[in-house]
C-alpha cells in the first residue's frame, strides 16, 4: 500500500518472483568488524526499537520466522544478514534505536555502530527507516535522516502498524511526514504504509526492493 498508486503490473510481478525465492540468515554481527564482504546490494531496515523491523522482514519474504521479533524492545541486538538464494541481494535487519532502557554504554556503542554502518555501508542502495504510524516522526527518527543526507545515502519511509490506526490519522500521519520528507535532500519522496499483522502494504514494498535491484544491475 503506497500513498498513491505507481507501481505497475509488470513491477509488482517482479516484487513477488523476488520474494517467492528461500531467504536464508546468513550471519549476525553485533560490530563492524565482522560485516559480510560487500560483494553485493544491500538493503537495510532501520528505526527506533520495537517499530516492527524484524515483523516486517518477516512478512517481506512470507517466513514467519526468520527474523526474530518480539513484544520486548531491544529484541535484536545485532546487524542480521538475510540472502537469497542467488546471492543478489542484501536485507539487513537492524537493532532499533532511541532504546532508552538498556545501559547507557551499550546504547552509546550501538549508536556508533548503527551510525557508523548506515553512513559509511559502500553497497548499501536503501535505507527504509521505519515509523511507527500511531507515532510519527521523533526526534531521534530526525537525527538518522539528517545523517543519511549527509552521507547521501537514499532512504524511504515506511509506516507500520497501521492496522493499530484509523483511516483519519493515517491520513493525517502521513500527510505530516510527507512535509517533512520534502526538506530532506536524501529522502525518497514516496511513503509506504504497511501492516506486517495484516499482509498489507507488501506487494508495493517488494516492487520498490524489485525496481532498486533492477535499476542498479543495469
Ligand atoms: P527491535 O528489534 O527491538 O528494535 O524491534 P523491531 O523493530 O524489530 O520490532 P518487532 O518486529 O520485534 O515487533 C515489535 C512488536 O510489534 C511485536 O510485538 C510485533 O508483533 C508487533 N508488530 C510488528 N508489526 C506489527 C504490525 O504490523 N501490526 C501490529 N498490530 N503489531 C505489529
Ligand atoms: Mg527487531
Amino acid at each position: 500500500m503506497a500513498d498513491e498508486d505507481i507501481f505497475s503490473a509488470d513491477a509488482i510481478e517482479k516484487g513477488r518472483r523476488l520474494f517467492t525465492r528461500a531467504w536464508t540468515f546468513s550471519r549476525g554481527t553485533p560490530d563492524l568488524d565482522h560485516l559480510p564482504p560487500d560483494d553485493r546490494p544491500e538493503i537495510a531496515f532501520a528505526g527506533r526499537s520495537n517499530v516492527g523491523k524484524s515483523s516486517l522482514i518477516n512478512a517481506l519474504v512470507g517466513q514467519l520466522r526468520l527474523a526474530r521479533a518480539s513484544n520486548t524492545p531491544g529484541r535484536t541486538q545485532e546487524l542480521n544478514f538475510f540472502t537469497d538464494p542467488n546471492d543478489e541481494l542484501y536485507l539487513v535487519d537492524m537493532p532499533g534505536y532511541g532504546f532508552a532502557e538498556a545501559p547507557k554504554d551499550k546504547v552509546a556503542a550501538w549508536n556508533k555502530v548503527l551510525r557508523t554502518y548506515l553512513a559509511g555501508r559502500r553497497t548499501l542502495l536503501r535505507v527504509f527507516l521505519l515509523i511507527d504510524a500511531r507515532h510519527g516522526l521523533k526526534p531521534v527518527d530526525d537525527e538518522i535522516m539528517a545523517l543519511l543526507d549527509g552521507a547521501a545515502v537514499s532512504y524511504q519511509v515506511v509506516l507500520t502498524k497501521v492496522d493499530k490506526i484509523s483511516k483519519t490519522d493515517l491520513e493525517k500521519v502521513s500527510e505530516n511526514t510527507r512535509k517533512v520528507l520534502a526538506k530532506h535532500p536524501a529522502a525518497f519522496p514516496q511513503i509506504l504504509l504497511t501492516s506486517s499483522e495484516k499482509a498489507l502494504g507488501f506487494e508495493d514494498l517488494r516492487a520498490t526492493i524489485a525496481q532498486l535491484l533492477e535499476a542498479h544491475g543495469s
